[in-house]
């Protein structure tokens, strides 16, 4: 039995339907992101399944019962990663944890969830004291108390910088090869394609795409990109005439090269120095999660 069922979902406010209509299942053990711009529906999407708001229409169910219904049933099972506003400035981080804990009937030690996020050194600091990344790795902390067998991250790593928001990724990944399932939403295309076991690229309410990041970026046949520059702008478009080789972009600093297939990349360069042509900075660019939005939806994801 899948651990999330959600069947034809869909939620209005007023006149804006933020969730229209979209079906899907989460698997046990696994890393699932819910992928898309702002305003996508991402947020009522999880609060729906998380029991925090009622769907307008359709079903979810979640270990199998109605979330909205059975809330303090399933509570007990799920860690909800809180927002900012929710800790008073003054609370210190121990603090904190321990009356989150006591909430719930199943608790994790403080000290080892502590050493497990890397806030040993930060237990008697007041919340306002945190630097983004840690106040982060707190609200991980208390999404972990009651050692929950699934948890919810809604734009875990907004804001952070990549460093902090890598050491984030390994966090979650370490969740999860504890068993606990993990359901994260992101507008980041790239933390989606690194971290996540299968992606759900929502857009205005409704489901464009569900799969791996592997299948969904090969599925599409999105170019490869092959991107150099040449000194005095030699004319390189002879390798437009290349088997492999479907377009050309050139400007005075660099070549873009859009081409596929194994011998792609090996057939550009050959032709360079056949050419006599000498390239530099040359690199290859695979397609991305990027680019399978912007071939789905003829738009690009922003930040
Ligand atoms: N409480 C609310 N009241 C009215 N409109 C809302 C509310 N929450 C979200 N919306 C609207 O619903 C749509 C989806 O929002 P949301 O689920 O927050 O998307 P996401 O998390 O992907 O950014 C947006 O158009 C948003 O403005
Ligand atoms: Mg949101």
């Amino acid at each position: 039995m899948a651990a999330i069922e959600v069947e034809d979902l869909r939620r209005t406010y007023g006149d804006v339907v933020a969730v229209d209509g979209i079906s899907f299942e989460v698997a046990e053990g696994e890393i699932f992101g819910l992928v898309g711009p702002n305003g996508a529906g991402k947020t009522t999407t999880i609060e729906c399944i998380e029991g925090l708001r009622r769907p307008s229409s359709g079903q979810v169910r979640l270990f199998g019962m109605n979330p909205f219904i059975e809330r303090r049933a399933v509570a007990e099972r799920i860690g909800v990663q809180l927002q900012e506003s929710a800790l008073p400035p003054r609370l210190r981080v121990a603090e904190a944890l321990a009356l989150f804990g006591a909430f719930y009937r199943r608790r994790a030690a403080i000290d080892d969830l502590l050493g497990q996020l890397g806030l040993t050194d930060k237990r008697d600091a007041a919340f306002s004291k945190l630097s983004g990344g840690q106040k982060q790795r707190l609200f991980i902390a208390l999404a972990l108390i009651n050692r929950p067998e699934m948890v919810f991250f809604d734009e875990l790593t907004t804001g952070l910088d990549p460093q902090a928001r890598r050491s984030m990724w390994d966090l979650v990944r370490q969740i999860r090869d504890r068993g606990t399932t993990v359901v994260l939403t992101t507008h980041y295309m790239e933390e989606a394609e690194r971290l996540c076991d299968r992606v759900m690229i929502v857009d205005r309410g409704g489901i464009v795409a569900l799969d791996t990041p592997e299948a969904l970026i090969s599925k599409l046949e999105v170019d490869k990109r092959i991107v150099f520059g040449v000194p005095d702008g030699q004319d390189v478009g002879y390798l437009a005439s290349l088997a492999a080789v479907s377009h050309i972009e050139q400007t005075d600093e660099k070549v873009i090269v859009h081409g596929h297939g194994d011998r792609f990349a090996s057939s550009v360069v050959y032709a360079l120095e056949d050419a006599g042509v000498s390239f530099i900075d040359l690199r290859t660019e695979q397609p991305n999660l990027e680019d399978v939005f912007l071939s789905l939806t003829g738009r690009e994801i922003r930040e």
